[in-house]
């Protein structure tokens, strides 16, 4: 049986929907841009990558080897090709420019170049999540380029992807018609289309959430939270299991994968901070990947892709999965 490469669906993808060529290389060179990251993580203290930088980012976080090598990978690799036309990311606090050197093309690529650092130095799945915009029409400005063009609403997304670096390294990716799963053969060097058409279910009985937080979130998350852990004897009748990784990309991974509902709520806290995620480079390729999957993704009042973005490293609560328990926790932010 012929295997079909990341290469070979996206070559069908031109054919079948038109995918663009330079859309498509620029996936390719993400997915080999990820490759060398999976590579990178697997070394751990063989290479001494893990620890930290004793740097922040823009976000006040402190920045893990890994987070900066992992940006550097993606920046090298995509920078040359012509495809795009900047580049946003985690660990940058304004844009990234094209090289003059170099040619410019149509794309914004965002990403966040490794998702769950706390996770880095213990050995537990960490990941690479990434969202692709069209750049809009800069009416012949030859400048920098600035943040603005890349504050365009979820929908707008063209492709959005996330690689896990588990105990397989995944890449799975959504181009608007449908998630498409595929595993790191590492004696080929290729991502292998392994999970065709992934759905998650409609209903379940798992959720992830950072329990340690309880005490900081709103009344409807309060309330939704209790049912979940009331039970069969509670008003949503069935028992609930819990799982919290700490990567979103393992956490999503999951309900991709089996079901299940994710919470990043807003928390009382900071008032400056409403959640801990960031929409342009988390919150929005995930929520895409989870709608075409068929599940939910909203803020607790709104569908996540629907949000009009303000700045680059905005913040945003999250609950995303499967659409019974989003439409339902939503629903109780309404009432
Ligand atoms: P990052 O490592 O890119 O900063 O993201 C970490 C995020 C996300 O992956 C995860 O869901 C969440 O932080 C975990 O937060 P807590 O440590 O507060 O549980
Ligand atoms: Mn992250
Ligand atoms: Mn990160």
């Amino acid at each position: 049986m012929s295997r079909i490469t990341l290469s070979r669906y996206l070559i069908e993808q031109t054919r079948s929907h038109n995918t663009p060529a330079d859309l498509r290389f620029l996936i390719e060179v993400v997915a080999r841009a990820c490759k060398a990251i999976s590579h990178a993580v697997s070394k751990g203290a063989l290479d001494d990558v893990l620890g930290s930088m004793g740097t922040e980012n823009v976000q006040g976080e402190v920045q893990k080897k890994l987070d900066v090598m992992s940006n550097e990978i993606l920046l090298e690799a995509n920078e040359w090709g012509g495809h795009l036309a900047g580049m946003a990311s985690e660990e940058m606090d304004q844009a990234y420019q094209i090289p003059g050197r170099y040619p410019k093309g149509a794309y914004l690529l965002v990403f966040d170049p490794l998702d769950g650092s706390s996770n880095i130095d213990v050995n537990v799945s960490v990941g690479t999540i990434f969202s692709v915009l069209r750049c809009p029409d800069r009416n012949g400005a030859t400048g920098d380029l600035g943040e603005e063009a890349f504050l365009q609403p979820g929908t707008k997304q063209v492709a959005a992807g996330y690689a896990i670096y588990g105990p397989q390294t995944m890449l799975l990716l959504t181009l608007g018609n449908g998630v498409k799963g595929f595993t790191l053969d590492r004696e080929l060097g290729s991502f292998v289309l392994t999970h065709d058409d992934i759905k998650v279910p409609e209903t379940t009985q798992e959720f992830a959430v950072n329990m340690s937080n309880q005490r900081h979130w709103e009344a409807p998350v309060q309330r939704y939270v209790n049912e979940l852990l009331a039970g069969e004897s509670g008003p949503l009748e069935k028992n609930y299991n819990m799982r919290w990784i700490a990567s979103m990309v393992a956490d999503v991974h999951r309900i991709l994968t089996r079901g299940g509902v994710f919470m990043y709520p807003r928390d009382g806290r900071d008032p400056a901070m409403p959640g801990k995620l960031r929409l342009m480079y988390e919150a929005n390729p995930m929520s895409f990947i989870i709608e075409q999957a068929g599940g939910a993704a909203t803020n607790g009042t709104q569908r996540i892709l629907d949000i009009q973005p303000t700045s680059l490293h905005q913040r945003v609560p999250v609950f995303l999965g499967s659409k019974e328990e989003v439409e339902r926790v939503t629903a109780y932010h309404q009432e």
